[in-house]
């Protein structure tokens, strides 16, 4: 029996009808209307007139007179997930974690789970996917035996909140949003309404009793966490779980943080005991290359503050009918199209009868417009079929005219260059200027594109 009023909410502008439509009459979307619950009736006095009703009883106070506390961050121990979250897990927070199916989020959560309550925290994993004896399974596995760690298989929200209201634990993990649900709501648990409810149960449930949450939230196919972005702006943490399933590497991003600063990565290896810490990601990215072949040049990112060197490699070969393909693994295909086509008129690279794979190892993604010269650096080395020289690093920005462009955060970039053993780093004029060289490596600055190639082959 439903006990609120159903209507129908859009699930892209949050336009409310009380029947459903195929197009929202509001911002003109289509089938985006999903069956919703307008007001779940409060227990209390049915209700109250506008200035009757209690709200949380506080007062408004000077932004100097609030108590400042410093302790209410705690480290969860795994320092590639503090990192991400800006040092540590702040007490009260909702942290959403999403990601693919089957990527290893419960299991890098359970392993959280373990280092809190191994540091003397109360911790209580409930899931909506799994029974008790299942993640006491994987528990096994991972061998995680913390007398701590209390576990649940809940779904229904409103015991979900009883639970945790009883066991008052430090830190709670909710695993996945998408199986909790409230019944007397018509529609069916991960729907929008589903999950909107409960995200707000929890988020409420954490301010008030200090309960710090992990929310999982599996990604739909295209790639939003389901119910558009409508999780995101209600938690005060998002993090993406990111790699291939058939790659072991785990990327974890920070994408909101109330807390800390965004954009921030975490590296991580899927074992056969679990998620274990990448600390030196570059080293391990770097330790499969094909040293001496040709077609691939090795690039230093940066993911948020942090350098990350890969290998960035081409591999060119006569069309022999039909269009030239053009395969892209790991960049943007059309900047790719673009940076071929500067080659072919600013440095004559002809690649117009070449079909062009490009791949960037270990499942990485290059979205930075600094990659730009190593893509070109490594078409260029595969079509002339010679090797960039090992110890060589690139790094620029292509412009139209074939132009090199500065990169931010050089400097960076180069000593993590330098860490690594590389001597020579070409880049962007511009950005090598003001730099000093570290001890052992030659920055060669370049304007243009056929410049970088005429110092490299
Ligand atoms: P899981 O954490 O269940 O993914 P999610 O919660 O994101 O859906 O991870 C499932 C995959 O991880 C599964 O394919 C098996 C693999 N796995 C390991 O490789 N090692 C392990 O120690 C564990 C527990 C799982
Ligand atoms: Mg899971």
């Amino acid at each position: 029996m439903a006990k609120g009023k159903t209507c129908y909410a859009c699930s892209a502008c949050g336009y409310e009808s009380p029947r459903w439509v195929g197009r929202c009459p509001s911002c003109g979307a289509w089938n985006t209307l999903e069956e919703a619950i307008s007001a779940v009736p409060e227990k209390g006095p049915a209700k109250l007139a506008a200035n009757q009703r209690p709200g949380t009883g506080a007062s408004a106070m000077r932004l100097q007179d609030v108590p400042e506390d410093t302790t209410l961050r705690f480290p969860t121990g795994i320092q590639e997930l503090d990192r991400v979250l800006g040092g540590g897990v702040v007490e009260g927070g909702l942290i959403l974690i999403g990601g693919d199916p089957g990527i290893g989020k419960s299991t890098l959560l359970l392993q959280v789970c373990a280092n809190l309550a191994r540091q003397g925290r109360k911790v209580l994993y409930i899931s909506g996917e799994e029974s008790a004896r299942q993640i006491k399974l994987r528990a096994r596995r991972l061998e995680i035996e913390e007398p701590g760690l209390y576990v649940l298989a809940e779904n229904a929200l409103d015991a979900v909140e009883q639970k945790l209201r009883e066991l008052q634990p430090d830190v709670a993990v909710v695993d996945s949003i998408q199986t909790m649900y409230r019944p007397e709501m018509a529609s069916a648990p991960g729907s929008v309404s589903q999950i909107r409810e409960g995200t707000s149960l929890l988020m409420r449930l954490c301010k008030e009793t200090g309960i710090s949450v992990f929310l999982v939230g599996h990604v739909t196919k295209d790639g939003a966490i389901a119910g558009p972005r409508l999780l995101e702006h209600m938690v005060d943490v998002v993090l993406y779980f990111e790699g291939d399933r058939q790659q072991d590497y785990r990327l974890l991003r920070a994408v909101k943080n109330r807390f800390g600063s965004v954009n921030e990565l975490g590296v991580f290896r899927m074992t056969g005991k679990g998620m274990q810490e990448v600390p030196n990601p570059s080293e391990e990215l770097l330790s499969h290359r094909a040293r001496g072949a040709s077609g691939s040049a090795v690039f230093c990112g940066l993911e948020g503050s942090r350098p990350l060197l890969c290998d960035v490699q081409a591999l060119t070969s006569p069309t022999f009918f039909g269009t030239p393909r053009r395969t892209v693994n790991g960049a943007d295909a059309g900047r790719v199209a673009l940076l071929l086509a500067v080659l072919e008129k600013r440095a004559g690279q002809r690649s117009y009868n070449q079909d062009v794979y490009i791949n960037v190892a270990g499942g990485l993604e290059l979205s930075e417009p600094a990659a730009d010269l190593a893509l070109c650096v490594a078409v260029a080395s595969s079509l002339k079929d010679q090797p960039v020289a090992p110890e060589v690093a690139v790094m620029g920005e292509v412009g139209l005219a074939g132009e090199i462009r500065a990169v931010p955060q050089c400097e960076r970039r180069v000593a993590e260059c330098a860490r690594l053993g590389f001597t020579t780093v070409v880049a962007p004029r511009a950005s090598v200027r003001p730099l000093k060289a570290p001890e052992g490596v030659r920055l060669i600055g370049v304007d243009t594109v056929m410049q970088a190639l005429s110092v490299l082959f």
